[in-house]
Order: structure tokens, then sequence, then C-alpha cells
């Protein structure tokens, strides 16, 4: 049997449908903040992600699925969807002097080691601002990012981690300060330190290796090197997410793993999803516009993995119900409603029935049998998928424009309605509800 590459995942039906609520729910609120979608391939060529994200970036050094196409250029399927947003509006005369507020989503692929939450394609709904140098669009984003927790209820699930690397020129001499730290105890670093103290020594405060972690307890802090600028933008965003009521917790040693960011970096995590922890990040760009070979422009924005907040909005959905003590069968269903057909001369009756209860109840899912079979059989298909009703559709209903409608999950009578009254039913049993 064939099977999937390793770290691609199938995402079966129950999932799919969780990743296409969350994602609605998303999309709504990206909406309502008024950003417009932009549609972004899947490959790039390979220099985008050198250039952008960073040649010594784990992500470019070992993570990339990177060919060679036809004519012998480098491609890489992204990793990320900053690099290419910006590339893409560049290109198209988007960028520069304009302001933009734009997301994309889609898979992304990382060469990474899978576990529960990592994956080797993932997907990624992402937002980005240009054009905006201000503490403003900061926080705005950051206000985004919190109304999507609040819609899916997990807000109190997850923490802000909040940190600015300064200017380029700030992080510059951070770095050689670092570097000249820690240089005399290179001994005593991790082996990935180490190896990092050469090619990314910001990337060591990330590590978990106590005796590295013991080190950096007395070394230069980052924010002693921001200049004034980068201070007044800190606090200009601090002070306006105190005003719009997000909570953050600073956090001096956070420095994310993409070489693209300046002044603003941010970290949503959580403690409920085990080692994967970061539901959502970014940060400010100013530079990368320019890096790519444009004219500079200011940029900031974030990426969530929708996996991750589909997770964590499972979790606490689940929690959520069984404390309410209510079933979680219309979570898991397939469908609303489930056409049994007694006979197969029915099936175009059942068919224009089940037609026209789609018009009048868009948001119902209606599944007509198919196959044939015995009553009993179709209605053990009815209870499967999950639907709370099943219609019986045969020679009496069909001759008196009625249907036998099966309550399948509470105790109520089954009952005959006139097919024209249907709809109305299913309206008036949700007004129940
Ligand atoms: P990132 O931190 O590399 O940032 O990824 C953003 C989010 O994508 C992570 O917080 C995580 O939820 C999810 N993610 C990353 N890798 C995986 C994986 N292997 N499996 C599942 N989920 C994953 C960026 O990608 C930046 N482009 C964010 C950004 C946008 N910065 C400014 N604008």
């Amino acid at each position: 049997m064939v099977r999937a590459v390793r770290g691609m995942r199938d995402v079966l039906p129950a999932e799919a449908r969780r990743l296409a609520e969350v994602e609605s729910l998303l999309l709504r609120t990206l909406h309502s903040f008024a950003y417009e979608e932009v549609q972004l391939p899947l490959l790039e060529f390979t220099e985008l992600f050198a250039r952008g994200v960073g040649e010594a970036t784990d992500i470019v050094e070992k993570e990339m699925y990177t060919l060679s196409d036809r004519d012998g250029d480098s491609i890489t399927l992204r990793p990320e969807g900053t690099a290419g947003c910006v590339r893409a509006l560049q290109q198209h005369g988007l960028l520069f002097n304009q302001t933009q507020r734009v997301f994309y989503r889609g898979p992304m692929f990382r060469y990474e080691r899978p576990q529960r939450g990592r994956y080797r394609q993932f997907y990624q709904i992402g937002a980005e601002a240009f054009g905006l140098p201000g503490p403003d669009i900061d926080a705005e984003l950051l206000k985004l990012c919190a109304e999507f927790w609040r819609v899916l209820g997990i807000d109190s699930q997850v923490q802000l981690e909040l940190n600015s690397l300064g200017s380029a020129a700030n992080r510059r001499a951070y770095r050689d300060a670092l570097v000249a730290y820690l240089t005399p105890h290179r001994q005593a670093l991790d082996e990935d330190s180490q190896r990092r103290l050469a090619s990314n020594p910001l990337r060591i405060l990330d590590s978990k290796a106590a005796a590295t972690q013991e080190l950096l307890a007395a070394a230069p802090r980052l924010d002693e090197f921001l200049d004034d600028a980068s201070r007044a933008h800190f606090a200009g965003l601090t002070e306006l997410l105190d005003a719009m009521g997000v909570a953050y917790v600073h956090n001096p040693r956070l420095v994310r793993g993409l070489d693209y960011y300046t002044h603003t970096v941010f970290e949503w995590t959580t403690t409920a999803l085990g080692a994967q922890g970061t539901v959502c990040a970014g940060g400010r760009y100013d530079g990368l516009a320019e890096l790519l070979g444009g004219k500079p422009t200011p940029g900031a924005g974030f990426a969530l993995g929708l996996e991750r907040v589909a997770l964590l909005w499972e979790q606490s959905r689940s929690m959520a119900t069984t404390l309410s003590g209510a079933m979680s069968a219309e979570f898991s269903a397939a469908a609303d409603v489930y056409c049994c057909v007694m006979d197969a001369q029915h099936l175009a009756w059942a068919q224009a029935l089940a037609q026209s209860l789609r018009d009048a109840l868009p948001t119902y899912r209606i599944r007509v049998h198919a196959g044939g079979g015995k009553l009993k059989n179709q209605l053990r298909r009815a209870d499967q998928c999950g639907a709370r009703w099943a219609l019986i559709i045969g020679d009496d209903e069909v001759a008196g424009s009625r249907v036998t409608v099966k309550p399948l999950r509470d105790a109520a009578e089954q009952e005959t309605i006139a097919a024209a009254a249907l709809a109305e039913f299913f309206a008036q049993a949700e007004r129940r509800d």
C-alpha cells in the first residue's frame, strides 16, 4: 500500500469540518477589520527565502523543501507567507508609498520533526499591514488576534508575549556585545548554541539548555541597546495595548526564529497544547521590502497555525460541553437531515424536496440516501452520520406530498408533515433550541 509522505497529514472529514469552522470564524473577523485577501503561490524562488527569512535561520538552513525545476531554477515550497506577500505586492506596484492591509491563508511546508501540533505541511492564516510605521498598527494587529481568541472562546487559554528588537543597528550592536560576552564561555554552551555563536547569536537566547541559560542570566540585555526611537515605539505600543485592554507579558528574551524582524516581536502561547505552545506569532519587519530589492516600506504582521488554534478550540469546546453535560453529537455530525428513500422511483421527488430545504435553510446539511436497501438500514446510516432528523419518503408520502419526520436525537414522536411546511417545522425547532 502506498502511504502518505511523513509529516504530510490527511485531514479527514471530522477534522476538516472543525478546521473549516474555525477558519470561517477567523475570516469573518479579518473581514470585519477590513483586511483584504491575497492569494499567493506555493512555490517561490529559493532566493526569496534565503534573502528574506535569512540564510542563518533554521528554516533556511535545514527545513526547506527545495527542488530544481525543469529549467534548473532552484525553487522552494513556501515555508512561510510574509516574504512571498511582500514580493507579490512589490511586484505588482502595491507597496511603495501606499498602505495595505491584507491577509493570506494556505499550506506552508517545513521539514521539521513531526509531532502533535507540528507538521511538515501545515496551514497558516497570516495578516500583514504595509506602509504604516507607527505602533498604532502593531496594536491593531494584536487587537485583531485578541478578537480571534474571543470569537473562538479561547481567550483565557492564550497569553501574549511581547518584546522589542529595536532597529537593525540596535540589533547589530547587541549581537556584537552578546558574542563578546559569550565567546570566552564558548565551551560551556550547548552544541546548537556554539554553532549559533557564529551564525545567529541572538537565537542562543531561545536555548533550552540549563547551562546556557545560566550563562545568559549575566549576559547583556537587548533592551539596554535600544535607541530612543525604538523605546518610544515600544512604549507607544504598550500604552495602546493597555488602553485597549489587551493583556501582555514583556519577555525581554523573545527574539523569534526569522531574521527579518525589527522593533516589535510577539508570540501568543498556550500551556494547553504541550510542547507546541505557540499558536500565533509575528512582528514588525521594516527592512524586508528593501532586502528583497524594493523601495523601503514598513511592514508588520502575524501568522497563526490553524491546526494548533483548532486543537485549542476543540479542547476548550469539549471541556465546555462536558461541563454542561450536553452531547457533542451535533459537533461530530456530518449531516443534520437524512432523507430515507423507500423506493428508487421516488428518488427525484426526494432530491427535489431536499433541494427546497437547502434553499430555505442554507445552514442545514441535507443528505439523501443512496444505494437503496431496507428502511432499517437507511435509518442506521442516518444515525451513523449524526443526523438529528430522518425523513421517510415512501408511496403514501409522495402521493400525499407529505413527509414522515423521525427525530433521532431525542425522545419526541415521529410525525407526518406536509412537504410544504417542512422548512418552517425545522425553523421552529431551531427557535425552540
Ligand atoms: P512562525 O513563528 O514561523 O512565523 O509561524 C507562525 C505560526 O505558524 C506558529 O506560531 C505556529 O502556530 C505555526 N507553525 C509554524 N510551524 C509549524 C509547524 N511545523 N506545524 C504546525 N504549525 C506551525 C511566521 O511564519 C511569520 N511569517 C509570521 C509573520 C507574519 N510575521 C510577520 N508577519
